[in-house]
């Protein structure tokens, strides 16, 4: 019995670092750096206050480290390294408020101000500046990445 929570272990920590992995690649290496372009945009041409908060971009890079940090202790784990639950469970904690803090800051104050301040041209210039590095995703893409398959499968599972 103890083997199969051992294995469980295992399996809850290779699904964890596919999540880890997934949002590095797509979250902090297209998504944050698409709302960055945008961003910057509006500070260079639409904005009027010179001290207008960079909030958004520090959040961003606040994230890449978290998930750095959680990333390694998963992989810890995955050595068999032994960490404490609560110190696992508090990392985890941290981050998921962390993320879900921001998307809350995106979402009621960071989109409203971009939706009312661009204008249709804005959008179509920001659209082809980012255009050439405009990769697909690689979980909710066309096509599952063979690394997110298992995350795939069991996304769909609990949709069922
Ligand atoms: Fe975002």
């Amino acid at each position: 019995m103890l083997d199969g929570l051992h294995q469980e272990h295992i399996n809850m920590a290779r699904l964890l670092r596919d999540v880890l992995s997934y949002l590095s690649e797509v979250s902090d290496r297209q998504h944050h750096p698409k709302e960055d372009v945008i961003y910057d945009y509006y500070l260079k041409y639409r904005c009027q206050d010179p001290d207008m908060p960079t909030q958004l971009l520090e959040e961003h890079q606040k994230l890449i480290t978290a998930g750095a940090e959680l990333r390694e202790l998963v992989e810890m784990i995955l050595m068999d390294a032994v960490i404490p639950q609560d110190q696992m469970a508090a990392k985890l904690e941290q981050f998921i408020v962390l993320q879900q803090r921001h998307l809350d800051y995106e979402e009621k104050e960071v989109f409203p101000l971009l939706r009312q301040s661009l204008t249709e041209d804005d959008w179509r210039h920001i659209e082809q500046s980012w255009h050439n590095s405009g990769a697909e995703d690689p979980l909710f893409g066309h096509q599952v990445a063979e690394r997110y398959r298992d995350l795939f499968e069991r996304l769909q599972h609990n949709h069922d």
